[in-house]
């Protein structure tokens, strides 16, 4: 199987390192993600803590454990596993290529389920409360979700205004002001966005990023919008309240943070607990 946006995965893969934050996850957001297990394990120790991942994201991967873990990650896409995954380790940590719609793992054999990023492939609210009732079907009574996603503003930014931001040097990074770009042109989260058209939108402002007025952008992050170029895949971008919404179908408990880097608004770091009610 080779969906739309398995085809703009592989492509990243093979450029993985020109991928930064905030769309890879900063130390800072480790590091809340990390309490959210150290505050989790205080009341529900365990001898190994199992993990599920979505994906193979190697922040999370290779982050100070708090006790010792047995981790599977999970992608669709076998390029990135090659390009980005650390590698197996036996009884420790192993990759799988598989849908996490369809996991095909044990129901209710991890006690905390990952994310970074991910879910705004799905659509909605059909694709995205479907992955949610999976992610929770894997997760065991009493276990914990924490993922970071990537949600619109409250109230949505103009295209004018994001591009008037860029020239005027207001947006440190591209990867911010492509997602910046990116929400701007969603009209809403039903119709997403298509990849295409936020890379026509780029070349229709025919900004030069060397002639920006704060230090510029990397010219290889910059490059990475090319991944975009006549791919139709779409992306979507929901609100914290619209997100939220659909994960209270599935869990409760759920609380919400946020690191302090350009952008991290938009980028919350939810936790969850699994409803006992729904499903097994
Ligand atoms: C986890 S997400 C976001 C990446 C992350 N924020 C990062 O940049 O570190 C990206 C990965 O999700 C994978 N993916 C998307 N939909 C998937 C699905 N239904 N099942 C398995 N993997 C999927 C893609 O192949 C891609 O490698």
């Amino acid at each position: 199987m080779t969906t739309e946006i398995q085809k703009t995965w592989n492509d990243v893969a093979s450029h993985w390192d020109d991928w930064g934050p905030p769309l890879r996850p900063c130390r800072e957001d480790v590091q809340l993600m990390r309490n959210h297990v150290i505050h989790w394990l205080g009341k529900n120790p365990v001898g190994k803590l199992r993990i599920f991942l979505c994906g193979v994201t190697p922040e999370i991967v290779t982050m100070d454990w708090p006790c010792s873990i047995e981790l599977t990650a999970m992608d669709q896409s076998q390029r990135m596993i090659d390009a980005v995954w650390p590698g197996d380790l036996p009884s420790m940590r192993r990759a799988l290529v598989g849908n996490w719609l369809q996991p095909e793992l044990e129901p209710h054999s991890h006690d905390v389920a990952f994310n970074d990023g991910g879910f705004g492939f799905f659509d909605h609210p059909a694709g995205l409360r479907e992955l949610l009732s999976s992610i929770r079907f894997l997760i065991r009574p009493g276990g914990l979700f924490v993922g970071r996603n990537f949600v619109q503003a409250d109230q949505r930014e103009s295209l004018p205004d994001v591009l008037a931001a860029a020239r005027s040097g207001r947006i440190g990074n591209f990867h911010c002001f492509k997602w910046r770009l990116a929400m701007a042109l969603q009209p809403n989260v039903v119709e997403g966005i298509q990849q295409h058209d936020i890379w026509h939108a780029w070349t229709a402002a025919e900004i030069d990023p060397t002639q920006l007025p704060q230090p510029g952008w990397s010219e290889r992050a910059v490059r990475t919008i090319e991944f975009y170029r006549d791919k139709p895949a779409i992306l979507r971008f929901p609100t914290l309240a619209e997100f939220h919404e659909l994960l209270t179908e599935s869990f409760d408990e759920i609380e919400i943070c946020y690191g302090h880097y350009e952008l991290s608004d938009r980028c919350p770091i939810v936790s969850a607990r699994p409803k006992p009610s729904v499903g097994a």
